[in-house]
C-alpha cells in the first residue's frame, strides 16, 4: 500500500474556521467532535434531536448543543454522523428544508448517499470520511498519538476543494498519523455491509451459536461449550490483526493448524458461497438498505430478536465467565 497520505501531506487549516456541525453525538460522533477540537477546529457545534439523552455529554464537553434544522441553518458543513438508518428521516424533515445553500455533506459511511436515501443538491460538496473501525477507536487511538486508517471519497465536488476538506477532516481525527487511502462511495459501502454481514456479525455469531449447540449435544458443559467457541474468538482475532492469518496460523499449535486446514475448506464450500452470492446481489442492488430503512421507519427493529437472543443458553453460559473476568453486570 503506497498510496498512503499522511499528516506532512496534508493542510489542516480547512477545518479551523469551518462552520461545523455535527450531527449525532453516539460512538463517532462524539470521538469526532472531541478530536476535531483538539486539532484546531474552532467552531463546532453537536446537532442533537429533541430530547436527545446525548445532550448532556456534549454540553458536559463543552460543547454548544442546537437543534438539527439550526445547524441546517449555520453550518457551512454538516457532519452526519447519526444512524444510517435514520439519515432519510433526518435529512428529508430538518436537513434539507433549513439548510444554507453550499454547505458541505460529509458522511463517515457512504450508506445513505450511494444507495439514494439521501440526495444533496448540486451546491454542495459531498465526501466521504470514513476512519475504518468503531468509534470509540477514533479518539482512544487519537489520544495515544495514533488513528485509525482512514478511506476518504468524493461524490459530489461543488466547491473545487471537496478533497481537501475530506483530508483535512481526516486529519483532524488522527488518520493522518497511520494512513489515509482512497476509495469511492460505492467501494467503502459494499465492502463495510458485506464485511459485517458475512464475517464480523453475521457470520461469526453464526458459527458461535451452531458451534455452541452442537458441543453442548455432545455432552459438554455449556460453560466449557461457551469458552471454546465464544470466549477465545478475541485471542484468535488479535492474533490476525497483529500477524495475519499465516502467522496467526504461526502461533497457534499444531494441533489446531492442522485441524482448522482440515475443515477450512469443508465450511467454505458451495452452501456457503451461496449464502455469500444471495448477500452480496441484496447489497449490490439496494434491496438490503431498503429493507433496513423501511423497517427501521416502521418503528422496533429488531425488539423481539434482541429480546429473544438474550434468553438464548449461549446467553446465559456467558454471564457468570464475563462477570468473574470483567465484573460485567448484564
Ligand atoms: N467508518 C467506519 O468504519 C464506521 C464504523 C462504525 C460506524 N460508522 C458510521 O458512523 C455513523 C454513526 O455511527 P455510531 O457508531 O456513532 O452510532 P451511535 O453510537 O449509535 O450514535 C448514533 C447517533 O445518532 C443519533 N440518532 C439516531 N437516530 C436519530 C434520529 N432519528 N435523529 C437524530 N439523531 C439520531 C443518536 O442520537 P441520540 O444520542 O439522541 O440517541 C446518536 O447520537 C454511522 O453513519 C455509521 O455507519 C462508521
Amino acid at each position: 500500500m503506497t498510496d498512503a497520505l499522511y499528516n506532512l501531506d496534508i493542510d489542516l487549516s480547512p477545518i479551523f474556521d469551518l462552520k461545523l456541525a455535527l450531527v449525532g453525538y453516539g460512538n463517532h460522533g462524539r470521538s469526532h467532535a472531541l478530536c476535531l477540537r483538539d486539532s484546531g477546529a474552532k467552531t463546532i457545534r453537536i446537532a442533537l434531536r429533541e430530547g436527545s439523552p446525548s445532550r448532556a455529554k456534549a454540553e458536559a464537553d463543552g460543547f454548544e448543543v442546537v437543534s438539527l434544522p439550526e445547524a441546517a441553518a449555520w453550518a457551512d458543513a454538516i457532519a452526519l454522523l447519526a444512524a444510517d438508518e435514520a439519515h432519510r428521516m433526518i435529512w428529508d424533515e430538518a436537513i434539507a428544508p433549513h439548510r444554507k445553500p453550499g454547505q458541505a455533506l460529509i458522511v463517515c459511511h457512504g450508506f445513505s448517499v450511494h444507495y439514494g436515501l439521501i440526495e444533496p443538491p448540486a451546491d454542495c460538496d459531498v465526501i466521504l470520511a470514513a476512519a475504518k473501525g468503531p468509534g470509540g477507536a477514533v479518539r482512544q487511538e487519537f489520544e495515544k498519538g495514533k488513528g485509525l486508517i482512514g478511506f476518504w471519497a468524493v461524490h459530489q465536488d461543488a466547491s473545487g476543494t471537496a478533497k481537501e476538506l475530506a483530508l483535512a477532516y481526516l486529519a483532524g481525527i488522527g488518520s493522518g498519523n497511520v494512513g489515509i487511502f482512497e476509495t469511492s462511495f460505492r467501494e467503502e459501502t459494499v465492502s463495510d455491509l458485506f464485511g459485517e454481514q458475512v464475517v464480523l456479525v453475521g457470520g461469526l455469531v453464526a458459527l458461535a451459536k451452531a458451534s455452541f449447540e452442537r458441543l453442548v449435544a455432545a455432552g459438554v458443559s455449556e460453560r466449557m461449550a461457551y469458552i471454546d467457541c465464544v470466549h477465545e474468538i478475541k485471542y484468535l482475532a488479535d492474533l490476525i490483526q497483529a500477524r495475519g492469518i499465516a502467522g496467526m496460523y504461526e502461533a497457534i499449535s499444531d494441533t489446531a493448524e492442522f485441524g482448522a486446514r482440515e475443515i477450512e475448506g469443508k465450511i467454505a464450500g458451495p452452501e456457503l458461497k451461496s449464502v455469500f452470492d444471495q448477500a452480496m446481489a441484496d447489497i449490490e442492488t439496494d434491496r438490503f438498505a431498503r429493507k433496513w430503512v423501511e423497517t427501521y421507519e416502521a418503528g422496533d427493529a429488531m425488539k423481539a430478536d434482541r429480546a429473544a437472543d438474550k434468553r438464548l443458553k449461549i446467553e446465559e453460559a456467558g454471564k457468570d465467565l464475563r462477570s468473574r473476568l470483567y465484573g460485567a453486570s448484564d
